[in-house]
């Protein structure tokens, strides 16, 4: 039976043909444009822009993920927060069979608890699949899903389930990229390099301004199925933002959890200083088959603005413009 994507492969014009999904991912992928540059190369399908190994993992998720109505999917694009989200998100969906003085965040990374979609994680999922997890089942992507899944992610009234974004301004996420090839990679590439592709839009998941958007609309149509948060406004006041996530979760603290300080002791124990300070967060790591991670390279500085430490001035007023242009009249501006 072929996919949806094969059957409307199929009635495309001619002069509109596209590469059409080959039976063997590896077979297709290797029709689609790719870019060298960063530490692998990047791929471009369906617009955004994939590592190898991880697009292989993105076909399979559009051929066979169904989210859920009771599903919270936690997205971001790589190095805007994701594991403090994972965090806070893991810390008070199961704050009320989990203790604090024994929680599984101080013996396990916050990336081990929270399932990507797209990168299945042996620690939590053995050989089992993303589906074989129970609901309500709370989830973490990279991936754009409104522009991947257009049908499985709308129902009658919107968004199939709920959705918290996190963005975080991208001359940050692009300087802690350019740390992390680095430091997981071993890769060399000149800071001018990375920005100039940057701000052509080329970098995983990017470009940077179209996943954001695709997230932004739909958080302005319907904001009770997706919240929009920036790394930013999370570090200026965390305790406020994480009274907006439980609410949004459909878990707001009551009385009682307020006045013994819960959302404080969500907030410290998610910390970077407290995750940093763990053993489990300092060694170890993930062996994903095509690649190594190790745990520390989730954590770097935890801090806004050190963009300016590693990019000159007018660095950061290129891409400031790209972005705004890209931007304009979204009402979306960081
Ligand atoms: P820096 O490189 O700017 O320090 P991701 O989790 O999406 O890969 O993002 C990694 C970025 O989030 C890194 O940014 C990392 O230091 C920061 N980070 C990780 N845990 C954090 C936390 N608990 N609080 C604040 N920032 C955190």
């Amino acid at each position: 039976m072929p996919s949806k994507r094969e059957k409307s492969a199929t009635t495309t014009r001619p002069e509109d043909a596209v590469p059409s999904r080959s039976t063997c991912p590896k077979d297709f992928i290797s029709t689609l444009p790719t870019r060298e540059g960063w530490s692998t190369p990047l791929i471009q399908y369906n617009k955004y822009w994939h590592r190898p190994h991880v697009l292989e993992e993105t076909l399979r998720v559009q051929d066979t993920f169904r989210p859920r109505a009771d599903d919270i999917i936690l997205v971001t694009q790589p190095k805007c927060g994701t594991t403090w989200l994972k965090a806070l998100a893991f810390a008070i969906a199961h704050r009320a069979r989990l203790s604090f003085a024994d929680h599984p965040l101080l013996t396990r990374h916050p990336q081990h608890l929270v399932q990507f979609i797209e990168m299945p994680d042996p620690h939590i999922l053995g050989h089992a699949h993303v589906d074989a997890l129970p609901s309500p089942r709370l989830l973490a992507t990279h991936l754009p899903l409104f522009s991947l899944l257009p049908h499985e992610m709308s129902s009658g009234d919107g968004c199939r389930c709920r959705i918290v974004y996190l963005c975080r301004d991208p001359k940050d996420a692009l300087v802690s990229r350019w740390h992390f090839e680095r430091k997981v990679d071993g890769h060399h590439m000149e800071l001018e390099e990375a920005l100039a592709m940057f701000c052509e839009g080329v970098s995983e998941c990017g470009p940077f301004w179209d996943h954001c958007l695709e997230y932004w609309k739909e958080s302005l149509a319907r904001p009770d199925k997706v919240l929009f948060l920036k790394y930013e406004e999370i570090m200026a006041d965390p305790v406020r933002a994480v009274r907006e996530l439980a609410a949004f979760l459909g878990a707001p603290f009551s009385e009682e959890e307020e006045s013994s300080g819960v959302p404080r002791e969500v907030v410290r124990l998610c910390s970077f200083e407290t995750l940093t300070g763990l053993p489990v967060n300092q060694a170890g790591g993930v062996d994903h088959g095509h690649f190594y991670m190790p745990n520390s390279a989730f954590f770097r500085k935890g801090v806004t603005g050190d963009w300016a430490n590693h990019m000159s001035r007018e660095m950061g007023e290129k891409l400031d413009l790209v972005v705004r242009e890209k931007l304009q009249g979204s009402g979306l501006s960081f």
